[in-house]
């Protein structure tokens, strides 16, 4: 893994790019004409209906229970992505979570270098994924730290500031396990397998979780480039709580890129690759980017579910016929991210590339 040891080139954060006010971004976040974002011919989520499930329906009645998962189901197939309300989180806990981080991006750069990261894990403070050398970059920084399984969680290498971050990342954490338990059950049913296949599949206690924390700082010439370039999460699941006032976020839908517009409170939901080939291809990791701005800051948090590092995954058994044969090899979640690790995002051709021929 020596090529995965350091940086190639020093690392510039994207903050200090964008506070010293320069009105033309370098010439190495700027992407090519075909991967430009083309802000106006962006279409606009409303017309062609994002979903949006309120996951109260599944402690409803039977009827009700059942109507919830097969939206769930029809979201999984048809867009690997949705959004959800009513899924049980405190907009207290929602918002705590975003100040306190919005606080540490806002500590001087002294601060925030002391976590700076380094490619063997990721985990610190960073502005790059990928270690080619003279790579085309994004125009965002990030945070990015493992919550579980409890053997790799660190809390020194968390932030410790501001002062109450590392109980509020605790306590946040806490509820996103809890929530991608629910999605994991329904998503395990709605596939017709157990309802805890998922759990047991990506190994139980053992599984990973990790939480990356994006922010996008204010961009002089956004048409230019993106916050972060075409890719599908190469984990499980993502539960992305995004900025509900500054939106930047779009999905791919065929050929076109659609903008979400993030309802307050609720949680996006992002089918990721592990469940792609779990699901033998059933269910869509859905490929996303996003777009900067001129006017105003962003910030997510993106919560990824993962498989135990070291465990085979491969199509379910139960979803292999012979009208239907495994589309993907197994192999395990360490060996899958190296790809996007080393290469930076690149759309969905990772997870495609896997095909079994
Ligand atoms: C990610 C991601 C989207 C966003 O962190 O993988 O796609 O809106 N984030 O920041
Ligand atoms: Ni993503």
């Amino acid at each position: 893994m020596d090529c995965l040891q350091d940086w190639p080139e020093p690392v510039v954060p994207v903050q200090s790019l964008s506070e010293s006010g320069a009105p033309a971004i370098p010439d190495r976040y700027i992407k090519p004409p075909s991967d430009r974002p083309s802000l106006d011919s962006a279409t606009d989520e409303n017309i062609l209906g994002i979903p949006v499930i309120d996951l109260g329906g599944l402690s409803e009645g039977a009827l009700e229970c059942r109507a919830t998962m097969k939206a769930i189901s029809d979201a999984c197939r048809e867009w690997g992505f949705f959004q959800v309300v009513n899924h049980g989180i405190s907009h207290e806990v929602m918002e705590k979570i975003q100040e306190v981080w919005r606080g540490f991006f806002h500590l001087p750069m002294e601060a925030k270098k002391a976590y700076a990261n380094s490619p063997t894990t990721y985990e610190g403070y960073g502005s790059r994924v990928g270690v080619q050398k003279d790579a085309i970059l994004d125009w965002g920084d990030y945070y990015f730290l493992q919550y579980l399984p409890s053997s790799v969680k660190n809390h020194n290498k968390w932030p410790g500031l501001p002062t109450p971050i590392r109980g509020s990342i605790e306590e946040y954490g806490s509820e996103m396990v809890k929530l991608c338990e629910i999605l994991m059950r329904v998503l395990s049913v709605s596939l017709g397998l157990d309802v805890e296949y998922l759990h047991k599949a990506f190994g139980g206690d053992d599984a990973g979780a990790c939480l990356r924390v994006n922010y996008y700082p204010k961009c002089p010439q956004p048409d230019l480039t993106l916050g972060i370039s075409a890719h599908s999460d190469p984990g499980g699941l993502t539960v992305l709580l995004a900025d509900d006032q500054v939106k930047g976020l779009q999905v791919r839908k065929g050929d076109a890129w659609i903008t979400v517009h993030p309802v307050p409170h609720a949680f996006i939901i992002m089918i990721g690759d592990q469940i792609q080939v779990l699901s033998n291809a059933m269910y869509k990791s859905v490929e996303h980017r996003v777009v900067v701005n001129a006017a105003e800051e962003r910030l997510s948090l993106a919560f990824f579910c993962n498989p135990k590092s070291d465990l085979p995954l491969g199509p379910a058994p139960e979803l292999v016929t012979p009208n239907r044969p495994p589309l993907y090899q197994p192999m395990t979640y360490n060996e899958y991210r190296l790809y996007i690790r080393k290469n930076g995002p690149g759309g969905k051709t990772q997870v495609e590339s896997l095909k079994a021929t």
